[in-house]
């Protein structure tokens, strides 16, 4: 059966790369640059060192999970990912780069599914939670939240980078339509499309104190916009590590334009998150 998150995006990566995310186009002007740079900025917000115990929401293909082992050196990785072609992906990428434990313990499954944490965490604690782009995608990002909540250990962290509505979106009925469209074809529950107070107030909600939002969106959107244009105009030979096929360049085509707009609009914004632990569930 085909899925939604497949292995579509090592066609943008570098040889040996297989990121899937926006990136952080602060100085980086490769796209696997780019997708390790915002993991870099979460794990920094988020406090890894080798201390922590992670539990990776939506892991992609697995390089972020080298990330947190081999740059942060954390004591353990966890996780769950929905897509069951980018699980085999992560965990062969685990094995071959010398960590075969870390690779039995992820696991295939949907992050709102209660049986899926225990079933990689087992019965460990994490210090971090960690979702790298992709908690808008969770069938319900409040009960995440709170799942989020019971597991971690007491002052543990939870870490996100994520959208939310702008404050003052300039959004007539059309705009409105066509972000409801958008969001559907993207795969992204309308309700977890929330402006920063509510946001905010979901997480305190949830048990969590000593919130920091940062806004990226500029080294976000309109810069992934801006390489998909740029890469449009490159010809095929040069688009990556293989050839992007028609399909796909259309499919980042049309994601790269709506967040465009959706930028330049005020409509969307793109933050790091964190919050910390401060009661038990
Ligand atoms: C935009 S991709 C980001 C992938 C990766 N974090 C990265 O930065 O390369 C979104 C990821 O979220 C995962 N995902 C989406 N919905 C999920 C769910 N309900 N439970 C677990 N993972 C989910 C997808 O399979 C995919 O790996």
């Amino acid at each position: 059966m085909s899925e939604f998150h497949n292995l579509a995006e090592l066609a943008l990566n570098r040889e040996g790369q297989s990121w899937g995310n926006l990136g952080y186009w602060k100085t980086a002007i490769d796209y696997s640059d780019a997708c390790r740079a915002l993991a870099l900025l979460l794990g920094e917000q988020a406090g890894l060192d080798r201390q922590s115990v992670i539990f990776d929401a939506g892991f992609g293909c697995g390089d972020q999970l080298l990330l947190w082992l081999e740059h942060f050196r954390v004591a353990q990785v966890h996780g769950a990912n929905l897509s069951r072609s980018q699980t085999a992906h992560a965990r062969e990428k685990l094995t071959e780069a010398g960590f075969p434990g870390a690779a039995t313990t992820i696991v295939e499954g949907d992050i709102n599914d209660p049986d899926i944490w225990s079933a990689t965490l087992g019965t460990n604690h994490p210090s971090h939670i960690l979702a790298l782009d992709c908690a808008y995608h969770f069938p319900d990002r409040a009960a995440f939240f709170a799942t989020a909540q019971q597991h971690l250990v007491p002052a543990g962290r939870l870490a996100l980078t994520d959208f939310m509505l702008s404050d003052h979106p300039q959004m007539g009925p059309l705009a409105h339509r066509l972000l409801r469209w958008m969001l559907k074809r993207a795969h992204i529950a309308e309700a977890n499309i929330v402006r920063q107070d509510r946001y905010r107030r979901q997480l305190r909600e949830a048990g969590f104190g000593e919130i920091h939002i940062l806004d990226i969106s500029e080294q976000v959107m309109p810069a992934f916009a801006a390489y998909i244009q740029a890469l449009r105009h490159k010809q095929p030979a040069e688009r990556g590590r293989t050839k992007l096929g028609w399909t796909a360049l259309v499919k980042y085509t049309v994601t790269s334009r709506f967040l465009k707009w959706a930028y330049d609009r005020s409509i969307l914004r793109y933050y790091v998150i964190s919050g910390t632990r401060t009661r038990r569930g």
